[in-house]
């Protein structure tokens, strides 16, 4: 899995670089550093609902647990923010984690 966050001008001024950051922590916290790529992305057309931040690569038993897909099998997180993050993160992506 991967996951882009958003460092286009909108989500940029938002706090995309806090995000970025609070994740790479997240990320060790729950000890799946191994099995997600973090990224950053160029604007993902949302500007409005920032920062946002895309989780891609997803396998077919990940889509099948995903709540919310977009039609090219990707996740778009909206409105994230580094006081907000790890709760998005614990409900939208680490469930769908093949450990
Ligand atoms: S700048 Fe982030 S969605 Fe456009």
């Amino acid at each position: 899995m991967n996951i882009k966050v958003c460092v286009g001008s909108s989500c940029h001024l938002k706090g995309s670089y806090d995000v970025i950051q609070s994740l790479k922590d997240i990320l060790k916290k729950y000890d799946v550093e191994d099995l997600v790529e973090l990224q950053a992305s160029f604007c993902l057309g949302h500007c409005a609902k920032g920062v946002n931040v895309r989780a891609d690569g997803l396998s077919d038993s990940m889509k099948q647990k995903a709540t919310t897909l977009e039609e090219d099998g990707s996740i778009i997180l909206h409105n994230v923010t580094k006081e907000n993050v790890e709760e998005i993160f614990v409900k939208e992506v680490y469930p769908l984690i093949e450990l």
